[in-house]
């Protein structure tokens, strides 16, 4: 039996990603191949925050964000062995990423490489998709680099742009596919029994949301 996956979720934000991983992970039950071991976020009062002191997971906010020596401590003290970027707004050190190589992943919302890079996050995302006329957005899941949106992609889920979306409206309709699509990447990545085709990982996915499911192999 592998040893579960310990997992740190950095989050800036009211921490919904978090959340949706959180309870993909209950429902999963003591089965489950990875737990949340820790949450990290570089804002005092940021919702993950509250989210996992709520369960008891320890909720550390960062200082210094930049500063590699400090973020490596935080995650060998914990044991971490998978770093997931759920809507945190700063860049993992070079040092970092390149020491947990292929285990950082993200998840923006758009079609990357379309819409991504440094600055490119929140609304401003879904109006650069709107002023560009794009019939289709989503969200992404990839690994990290040390690049903001620009490693490796994992898997994607796209959903339709309807004529009379605002910024507001497309994030809605994309949140509801990266609580879907997102855990259930992250699942496929640490489970012992990936050989499992990708698609049983994302069976019924919410109505108008379409999976492109990545191609094994790729647990960790
Ligand atoms: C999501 O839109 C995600 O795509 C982006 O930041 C937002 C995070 O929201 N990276 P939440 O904090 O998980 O609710």
């Amino acid at each position: 039996m592998k040893l579960k996956r310990r997992v740190a979720v950095f989050a800036s934000g009211g921490g919904s990603n978090l959340g949706a991983i959180l309870d993909h992970l209950d429902a999963l039950g003591p089965a489950a191949p990875a737990a949340v071991a820790l949450v990290v976020s570089n804002r005092e009062g940021a919702g993950a925050l509250a989210r996992a002191s709520a369960r008891g997971i320890p909720a550390v906010v960062i200082a210094d964000p930049s500063s590699a020596p400090h973020l490596l401590t935080l995650l060998e003290h914990h044991a971490i062995d998978l770093v997931v970027l759920a809507g945190y707004l700063r860049l993992i050190p070079r040092e970092v990423v390149e020491r947990y190589e292929g285990r950082v992943v993200n998840v923006h919302p758009a079609l990357l490489p379309k819409h991504g890079g440094p600055g490119m996050y929140g609304a401003r995302v879904h109006r650069a998709v709107l002023a560009a006329g794009d019939r289709e957005s989503g969200a992404t899941v990839h690994f990290v680099d040390a690049e903001f949106d620009r490693g490796k992609i994992i898997a994607t889920a796209r959903v339709p742009v309807e004529k009379t979306d605002t910024p507001e409206s497309l994030a809605a309709r994309i949140l509801v596919a990266e609580h879907f699509l997102y855990p259930r990447t992250l699942h496929l990545l640490v489970a012992s029994d990936s050989h499992l085709p990708a698609a049983e990982y994302f069976a019924n996915p919410p109505s108008g949301v379409t999976i492109d499911a990545p191609r094994p192999p790729l647990s960790l």
